[in-house]
């Protein structure tokens, strides 16, 4: 198991609940775990029935979690450079920019990319002290996305930081200063500090391999050609995907009609996902009775139990 984990899935098949699961896991089989939870409705809080939130905090013996919230992340991001502008810059163009800046906050990708912040400062700064970090990611396409976000995100930072050269050169020739003296440039100084960061975690994932993803779907149709799919898209980022977790399987002993056939073409499909798959362990997680709570969470951890 490499160290990071970063569990995907379609919406809705189970992430944070087999995140959390293997998380108690990889706890009791006596690794320092960080769960990271990236869902916005925060229901990692719900299924250990405690607040967990934006800092990290311990949730039992070798188990620290911390819920991301993208919203807050931009808007701390923004607000950040707001109080730097502040210093360098007459009050009349900090009207501008803070008015530009409050639409960068609701412009599309913003949340995306201060989410992305965020999860590359977890791994940075907390790669060396845990010996798990298990990020329950947002449904597949998004977390893909990310992946490929450092090269975007840093031509674009590479082109904010010749447009702010270039304005602050103008600036301090205009105002008889050195020109060429550029690194007292708060600005500057931020996008240098997240180029850095984005290319930091991206060595650590990509280059040292401690990235991995576990795909998390249901014997359904949809599900296995959107996993297939991902897989591949993995594959050519040199990211291993060797497990999948098939969950919310039916009990094998249905009575009535409707339950023996739903259950007929569950096979098919779990056949369909041991052929497509072979090179992938696959756990199967049973339909519960119950949503995922805190009292069944040491049970459903079992599950798990053949991946170390
Ligand atoms: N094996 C299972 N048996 C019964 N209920 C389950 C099972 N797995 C998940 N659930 C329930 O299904 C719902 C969705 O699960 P979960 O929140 O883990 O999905 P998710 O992939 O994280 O969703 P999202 O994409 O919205 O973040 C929850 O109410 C959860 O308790
Ligand atoms: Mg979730």
């Amino acid at each position: 198991m490499k160290k990071i984990v970063f569990i995907g899935g379609k919406g809705g098949v189970g992430k944070t609940t087999c995140s959390s699961a293997f998380a108690v896991y990889c706890a009791k089989a006596g690794k320092k775990t960080l769960l990271v939870s990236t869902d916005p409705a925060h229901s990692t809080s719900d299924i250990f029935e405690r607040t967990i939130g934006l800092e990290i905090v311990n949730i039992r013996e070798n188990l620290d979690a911390i819920e991301i919230d993208a919203e807050f992340e931009s808007t701390k991001y923004i607000n950040k450079i707001k109080g730097n502008l502040k210093n360098i810059v007459s009050p009349v163009i900090v009207e501008e920019i803070t008015r530009q800046l409050d639409a960068a906050i609701v412009s599309p990708g913003s949340h995306e990319s201060a989410m992305f912040d965020k999860m590359t400062e977890i791994i940075n700064e907390k790669v060396d002290e845990y010996d798990q970090i298990i990020f329950d990611t947002a449904p597949t396409g998004h977390t893909i996305r990310l992946l490929s976000l450092p090269e975007m995100l840093g031509t674009w930072i590479d082109s904010l930081m010749a447009k702010r050269r270039k304005a602050v050169k103008l600036f301090k020739m205009a105002n008889s200063q050195d020109p060429n003296k550029l690194d007292d440039d708060p600005i500057l100084k931020i996008l240098m500090r997240r180029k850095n960061n984005m290319e930091k975690a991206r060595n650590i994932m990509i280059d040292d391999q401690k990235l991995q993803f576990i795909f998390v779907l249901n014997a359904e149709k949809l599900p296995i050609e959107e996993t297939k799919k991902a897989v591949n898209i993995l594959k050519k980022y040199n990211i291993p995907v060797n497990e999948l977790i098939v969950n919310r399987i039916l009990p094998e002993d249905m009575k009535d009609d409707f339950w023996k056939n739903k259950k007929g073409l569950e096979r098919k499909y779990l056949n369909e996902i041991s052929e497509a798959f072979s090179n992938q362990k696959i756990i199967r997680l049973p339909l519960l009775q119950n949503d995922m709570r805190a009292q069944y969470i040491d049970e459903v951890a079992e599950y798990f139990k053949d991946i170390y």
